[in-house]
């Protein structure tokens, strides 16, 4: 997790730019986790049954070229659901759950212990945005980093890039990744993916408001800020954004902003691929034999792709 220095210093900055930003790491607290998790089950939201669909058919293939006995990284875990899933096929060595959200993540990674006694645990509260630092403890061999959901989305294309090249510098000469890429497709089904009608995805944006209040000491009253989530086809990404209902000033310690009626705060990008663009750029950032499945709509990719050439 960035200490709090840090955080209020990239909130502040980012709050007092032409258009407003607050980067989405800062959506996941403890509460933040768990309106996500909420998420996960919209009928909207269809990125993590499809997602899991994959695994369901496809995951003893993924388990055949991953082998077993690896050390499993899970970029951005959250309740490390979906790698416990997949323990009985991957049988991983040692699981290593790295998250922004280090209480929500530490509290899953002990739950998970407990039923998978026989495999080595750690959970690591970073924020891997610029960097990917692991501590010695995390094995050198065999690692497999998984990173599903299509969180790689939420990096602008460079960033995405240079986020994956970090990956495969810390893959050794026998590592792999395994990762979820959400796809280009019809635009409704993405707007109402990211604007649902029960309102959660508005409670887990609004949140990063709370959020920022904790972390930078700023006074967001969130009742004066509603939520618009919708798919940008000129920039093929669904944006999130908070709007000011009515004009007034955020406070903070050494530092405001005066916001206008309509003003908006943009929160979060969720970048959606083509299949080859995805390929692509798993390629760019020196992976290799990269193997794609995707479900029958072909609205979601699970990608395999090694480190080194076999
Ligand atoms: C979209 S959720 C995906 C959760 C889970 N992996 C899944 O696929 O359902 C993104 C996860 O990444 C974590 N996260 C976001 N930005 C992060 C960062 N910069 N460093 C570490 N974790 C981050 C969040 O806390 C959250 O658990």
């Amino acid at each position: 997790m960035p200490t709090h220095a840090t955080a209020a210093d990239e909130l502040a900055a980012g709050l007092l730019l032409d258009t407003p930003t607050i980067s989405p790491k800062f959506l996941y607290d403890a509460l933040g986790s768990t309106l996500f998790e909420a998420i996960c089950e919209l009928p909207e939201y269809y990125p993590t049954r499809t997602e899991a669909g994959i695994f369901a058919t496809h995951g003893a293939a993924m388990a055949r070229v991953a082998g077993s006995g690896t050390t499993l990284i899970d970029l951005g875990a959250g309740n490390c659901a979906k790698a416990a899933s997949l323990f009985p096929l991957l049988q991983p060595r040692q699981y290593v759950a790295v998250d922004i959200s280090a209480d929500f993540v530490t509290d899953a990674l002990n739950r998970l212990q407990q039923r998978f006694p026989e495999i080595g645990m750690l959970a690591l509260g970073v924020d891997f945005s610029r960097q990917l630092p692991l501590p010695d403890t995390v094995r050198a061999a065999q690692r497999l980093f998984f990173y599903p959901g299509s969180s790689i989305g939420n990096f602008a294309p460079d960033e995405a890039l240079a986020f994956l090249q970090r990956v495969h510098g810390a893959c050794g000469d026998d590592g792999a990744i395994l990762i979820g890429i959400d796809l280009e497709k019809d635009h409704a089904v993405l707007d109402a993916a990211y604007d649902d009608a029960l309102g959660v995805t508005g409670a887990f944006n609004l949140n990063i408001l709370r959020h920022a209040n904790a972390l930078l000491g700023a006074d967001f009253d969130v009742r004066q800020w509603r939520h618009e989530g919708f798919f940008n086809p000129a920039m093929s990404r669904v944006e999130m954004h908070l709007t000011a209902r009515s004009g007034h000033t955020v406070r903070w310690p050494g530092g405001s902003r005066h916001f206008a009626e309509g003003e908006r705060i943009h929160t979060e990008n969720s970048y959606k691929y083509r299949e080859a663009d995805a390929v692509d750029l798993l390629a760019r950032a020196g992976f290799t034999d990269a193997q794609v499945w995707t479900d029958p709509e072909r609205w979601f990719a699970v990608i395999y792709a090694r480190g080194a050439a076999a």
